[in-house]
């Protein structure tokens, strides 16, 4: 199979270039702004692209490979409404995955977090809190988002009205449906999220620990070889991995 990785010089890139090699994948574009990569992945054979690279990059290519109809695994995050509105569009062309977190252990808490909202109820509050490097460009994290989302399912409350990120001040007392989402950055940390649901009497806590980059890279890797020659549509990694 021949992958194209945008990115290819990042934390990521550079996991996702050797971990497609071990695997027996063609690796037919390295792109980067960076000294001694492709400046693009045009004019290559290409199956897929996987896409670990900046926010800004990823309409332009994507709007490529839906001329080409080529697959397309987004893995950059940080995607504003417009960028969005770019891979929706393409998903109408080719097949797209797209998931702030590509490994296994995240995807399953997703499950175990909504089951745990919806079974403890009201009288637990719910706080996630994120921990990454602190190269890390944006804030909270998309996975952290994700399980705030999958939390405010569970409980039945609407997100956009339950989020509140971070507190300073006179915040006054919380809230019952109130979903706190709190950001650390700091050292070499790849990513750990945690789902606090704390009662009077009691404290649950989910915890997923990403250890290694190749959680992630691994999962994408896997999302390409699943999306190639598949019908066009916008998938997640839950449907990959046929949660
Ligand atoms: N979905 C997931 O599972 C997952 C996991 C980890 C990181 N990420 C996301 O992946 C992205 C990359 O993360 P990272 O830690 O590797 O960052 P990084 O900064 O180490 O790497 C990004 C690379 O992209 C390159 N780049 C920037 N603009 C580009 C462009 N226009 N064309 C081609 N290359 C360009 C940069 O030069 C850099 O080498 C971020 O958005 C991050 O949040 C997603």
């Amino acid at each position: 199979m021949k992958v194209a990785i945008l990115g290819a010089a990042g934390r990521m890139g550079r996991m996702l270039v050797s971990l497609a090699e071990e695997r027996g994948m063609e690796v037919v574009a390295k792109v980067d702004l960076a000294d001694g990569y492709d400046r693009t992945w045009e004019g290559a054979e290409v199956d897929a692209i996987v896409d670990f690279s900046f926010h800004s990059a990823v309409p332009g290519n994507i709007s490529k490979a839906a001329e080409k109809g080529i697959a397309y695994v987004v893995g950059t995050t940080g995607l504003d409404a417009a960028e969005q509105a770019a891979v929706d569009a393409a998903s109408a062309k080719i097949p797209v995955v797209q998931s702030v977190n590509y490994s296994l252990g995240v995807n399953l808490l997703l499950d175990l977090v909504e089951k745990a909202a919806r079974t403890l109820g009201p009288g637990y509050d719910i706080e996630v809190v994120e921990m990454h490097h602190r190269h890390k460009k944006d804030a909270p994290s998309g996975t952290a988002l994700m399980l705030a989302k999958a939390a405010a399912k569970g409980r039945g409350v609407d997100f956009a009205s339950s989020a509140v990120f971070g507190r300073k001040g006179e915040t006054g007392e919380r809230t019952d449906d109130e979903i706190a989402i709190h950001a650390l950055r700091g050292g070499s940390v790849v990513g750990d999220h945690t789902v606090m649901f704390a009662g009077e009497v009691e404290r649950v806590e989910l915890v997923h620990r990403a250890q290694d980059r190749r959680a992630f890279a691994a999962g994408a890797l896997k999302a390409a070889e699943w999306a190639a020659g598949r019908a066009c549509g916008l998938y997640t990694m839950r449907d990959v991995l046929g949660l």
